[in-house]
């Protein structure tokens, strides 16, 4: 069976997210999405939260299994005995960052293959952090989160501001 990690903060998941594991979950048999316990970009949302949004967003979505990960993603992976990370690429900006990633994930494990996927135009715009800054200031954009994702979203800005 081909499993596949798809490792990240999702503070919030947004549709460019689930464009990915949508699209991953079609090419292989069982794609995990790991969800970065201690992020260093001091989430908004706790790691249970974020947990329980991928959670709601996905649960449509066959061959999906939701979990968390702290520390190095290749330990991760190997406790695991996966050899998979899928990442999206959303434009040229994200590739020196990703590749540096790639290549040193390999030279930690040379057993590891990281595979891109090019995000879909219409997202290509998109990230967590811009949609919590377009939240915070007031702004809209529900094509952009999963159902239901936007309605925790604008409670936690409105209950983080009280
Ligand atoms: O959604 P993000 O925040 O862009 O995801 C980044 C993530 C979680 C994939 C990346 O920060 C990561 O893999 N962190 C775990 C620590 C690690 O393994 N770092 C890589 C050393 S080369």
């Amino acid at each position: 069976m081909r499993t596949a990690v798809y490792p990240g903060s999702f503070d919030p998941i947004t549709m460019g997210h689930m464009n990915i594991i949508e699209r991953a979950a079609k090419v292989f048999d069982e794609v995990i999405i790991a969800v970065l316990v201690n992020s260093s970009k001091n989430p908004l949302f706790t790691i249970q939260e974020r947990v329980e949004m991928v959670k709601q967003a996905t649960s449509k979505i066959p061959h999906v299994k939701v979990e968390t990960f702290s520390g190095l993603l290749v330990k991760y992976l190997e406790e695991k005995n996966i050899n998979v990370i899928i990442k999206g690429l959303r434009a040229v900006t994200d590739f020196e960052y990703e590749y540096s990633m790639a290549l040193m994930n390999k030279k930690l494990n040379h057993n590891i293959e990281t595979f891109f996927m090019i995000t879909e135009d219409k997202y290509a715009f998109l990230s967590s952090s811009k949609i919590k800054e377009i939240y915070r200031l007031g702004g809209r954009a529900p094509e952009l989160l999963p159902d239901n994702i936007e309605r925790i979203l604008i409670e936690k800005i409105e209950s983080a501001w009280k």
